[in-house]
C-alpha cells in the first residue's frame, strides 16, 4: 500500500511538472506579440499563390502566421497534398482546427500555436506567407538554413528585398475593403488593396567555390576550373581551360533548385564557340549535358564536375531595403 501511494505520489508530481511546464511554454509565447496583424488572404489570391507554386500531392505545405488556416486548408482540400499551419495567436489556431473539420481536411493538416521563428520548417516542400516584407528579410536565413534546394516559397504582397523572385504575377479582388479599413502605404505595393501581388521564389541550391569539370568528349576528355559565385539565384565567375590557363567569365549563370545552367565563350582555332551547360547540382557533385552553339549535329556532351568543399561560401547578403514604411490599422466593420 505504502508503495502503492509513493508511486502516486510520484506520478502525480510529474503530472503537476507537466502541466507547470505546459502553461509556462504557453504563457510564453501567449506573452509575444504577434509582428504582423491578422488580415486574411483573399479566396482569390489564395488559389493564385498555390497555382503559382504548382501544389500537388505530393506537398508538405507550411504556412507560417497561418491565421484562419485557409491556405493549409485549401491547399489539402483542392490539390489533396499535406499542410502545417504555424500561427502565434491562439485564437487563430483555434480557428484554424475548427475550419479543417468543417472542410473536411482534419486529417491531412496540423495547426500549431507557436512562434514562426521556432517552428521547425525542414520538411516543407512549399512555405507560404502573408508577413511583411521587414519580417520576410529576418526569415529569409532561416529558409537558407532549413529548406531543401527546390522548396517554393510564395509570398502574398511582400517581397524578399534583394532576393528577386523567380516569378510574380496580380491577381484583382473586389469585395475586399469592405470588411477592412485599412491605412496602407509600402514603396512596394502601391495599387496593394486593388491588385495582389503573389511572388514566387525558389530555393537555390549552393554552387560557390571551385570545381573540377570534366567534358567527357568524344575524341578527348577535356577539363576545365571553375570559380563560381554566387548571390541567391544568380551564377557568376570564371572558367579556366586546361589549355589556355587564361580565365573566361562565365555568362548567364543561374541556379533554379538544384538546376545550374550557364555559358562559356571559348576560342577554336580562330573563331570563338559558346558552350551551354545545364546539369544538377547534389552536394559536392554536378552532372549534366552541354551543347555546342553551331556545332554540326548539335549532340549533348556530358560532363562531370566535383566540388573542393573548403571554397563552398554563403549565398545570402544581408539587406536592408526591404525595411520599407508600413502601417497598417484594422477595425471590423
Ligand atoms: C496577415 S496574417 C496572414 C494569415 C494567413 N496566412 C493568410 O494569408 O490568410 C498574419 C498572421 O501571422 C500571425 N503572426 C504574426 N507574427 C507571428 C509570429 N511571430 N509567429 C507566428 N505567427 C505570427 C498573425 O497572428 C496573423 O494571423
Amino acid at each position: 500500500m505504502a508503495k502503492f501511494k509513493g508511486h502516486l505520489k510520484k506520478s502525480l508530481i510529474g503530472i503537476l511538472a507537466a502541466t507547470t511546464l505546459i502553461m509556462l511554454s504557453q504563457a510564453g509565447v501567449q506573452q509575444k506579440k504577434p509582428e504582423v496583424p491578422y488580415v486574411p488572404t483573399p479566396e482569390e489570391v489564395v488559389e493564385e499563390m498555390l497555382r503559382i507554386a504548382r501544389v500537388g500531392k505530393a506537398d508538405v505545405l507550411y504556412d507560417l502566421g497561418c491565421g484562419d488556416g485557409r491556405i493549409v486548408i485549401t491547399a489539402a482540400k483542392k490539390f489533396g497534398c499535406r499542410g502545417v499551419g504555424i500561427d502565434i495567436d491562439p485564437q487563430r489556431i483555434k480557428e484554424s482546427r475548427e475550419n479543417a473539420i468543417k472542410e473536411g481536411v482534419s486529417d491531412r493538416v496540423q495547426f500549431y500555436q507557436m512562434d514562426l521563428f521556432e517552428a521547425d520548417i525542414g520538411e516543407a516542400t512549399v512555405v507560404t506567407l502573408y508577413l511583411l516584407s521587414k519580417v520576410n528579410l529576418r526569415l529569409r536565413p532561416k529558409l537558407f538554413k532549413e529548406l531543401n534546394p527546390g522548396t517554393r516559397v510564395v509570398s502574398h504582397a511582400f517581397n524578399m528585398g534583394n532576393w528577386e523572385p523567380d516569378a510574380s504575377s496580380s491577381v484583382r479582388t473586389s469585395d475586399y475593403l469592405s470588411e477592412y479599413i485599412v491605412d496602407y502605404w509600402d514603396e512596394h505595393s502601391v495599387n496593394y488593396w486593388d491588385f495582389h501581388t503573389v511572388y514566387f521564389w525558389v530555393i537555390p541550391g549552393n554552387v560557390t567555390g571551385t570545381w573540377r569539370l570534366r567534358i567527357q568528349d568524344i575524341s578527348a576528355s577535356n577539363e576545365l576550373t571553375l570559380k563560381f559565385d554566387q548571390e541567391f539565384q544568380q551564377v557568376t565567375g570564371k572558367a579556366i581551360d586546361g589549355n589556355s590557363s587564361i580565365p573566361v567569365y562565365i555568362k548567364d549563370g543561374k541556379i533554379k533548385g538544384n538546376l545550374l545552367q550557364f555559358t562559356i565563350d571559348r576560342k577554336r582555332r580562330e573563331r570563338t564557340e559558346s558552350m551551354h551547360f545545364e546539369g544538377f547540382v547534389q552536394g559536392n557533385t554536378m552532372q549534366g549535358t552541354l551543347e555546342i552553339e553551331g556545332s554540326p549535329g548539335k549532340e549533348k556532351i556530358k560532363w562531370k564536375a566535383m566540388r573542393d568543399v573548403l571554397t563552398l561560401r554563403s549565398i545570402i547578403n544581408s539587406d536592408s531595403s526591404g525595411m520599407d514604411s508600413f502601417k497598417i490599422r484594422l477595425s471590423a466593420t
